[in-house]
């Protein structure tokens, strides 16, 4: 299902004033995990080596060379100017989907849908759970028949696409989620890295997490919201990881973590 609204230069606007002010105030590299994986499995109270993560390395070179039998180049900037998902991020996002069981996941920023498929691969093998992605509208018309590529028709039976600003949807779902008494097992942030758009999005979803949940936030080196958001919220358990090609970070927010 499909919910479109439009997005016009006032729209915008807000996020253009933003990013030029938050140009002047960026956050910085913060000091990662050395064994970023191990912990974020000790945090879950999974067992480490996993046996899933070994299956992640198939399927994702699977994804990425049947997108590129498709003509398509992947990688930083790829999608008109976003950057397709780094593999430690997208690898985090699976073995999170599989240990969590998640009745939902929320995610902003889907671009050619990486992220989106890992996750759905996951609750596809965990036999249960759906997805609600959100992402604006292409604003190249060549980038409209990349959105969600990497999705296939199969999987997109537990998946929801709504289409505008996150600032925008994500009301719309919370009172959804609220008419239905539903809560977010996990969710992932990849859409608009400023700081007044990460911190309205973890709002949004620490306020409907459920006890056990987890936020994972890709390009928090891009701000400071990341590191504030920790802090204002004790029961927060943080962990920062490095992207594999160590260009950016990606963090990951637990609830309930194992101690
Ligand atoms: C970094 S890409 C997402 C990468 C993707 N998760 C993947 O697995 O490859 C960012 C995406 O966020 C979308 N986006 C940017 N600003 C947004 C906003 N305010 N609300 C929702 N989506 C937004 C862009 O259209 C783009 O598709």
């Amino acid at each position: 299902m499909t919910l479109s609204t439009s997005r016009s230069a006032l729209e915008e606007l807000p996020n253009r004033l933003v990013r030029g002010i938050e140009r002047r105030a960026r956050g910085r590299r913060l000091p990662a995990s050395p064994d970023p994986e191990r912990e974020q499995h000790e945090l879950l109270g999974e067992a480490w080596p996993c046996a899933e993560r070994d299956e992640f390395d198939g399927l994702w070179s699977g994804i990425l060379s049947s997108l590129r039998d498709l003509g398509l180049e992947l990688g930083r900037g790829c999608y008109g100017g976003w950057d397709d998902a780094d593999p430690a991020l997208a690898r985090s996002v699976w073995c999170l989907t599989h240990h969590l069981r998640p009745g939902l996941v929320v995610e902003t920023g889907v671009a050619r849908g990486l992220t989106t498929r890992l996750a759905l691969e996951a609750i596809a093998r965990n036999g249960a759970g759906r997805m609600w992605s959100v992402d604006l509208p292409p604003k190249a018309p060549g980038l409209a028949d990349q959105t969600a590529i990497a999705v296939p028709p199969e999987l997109r039976n537990r998946w929801r696409l709504l289409r505008g600003a996150s600032r925008n949807l994500l009301p719309i779902l919370g009172q959804e989620l609220a008419d239905h008494n539903l809560t977010v097992d996990l969710f992932v942030h990849d859409s608009l890295h400023t700081g007044r758009n990460v911190r309205f999005e973890l709002e949004w979803a620490w306020a409907r997490l459920s006890a056990t949940g987890v936020a994972i936030v890709d390009d928090i080196e891009q701000s400071a919201a990341f590191t504030a958001f920790a802090r204002a919220h004790p029961d927060a358990r943080a962990l920062v990881c490095d992207a594999a090609d160590g260009r950016s970070q990606f963090g990951c927010l637990f609830r309930r973590a194992v101690q």
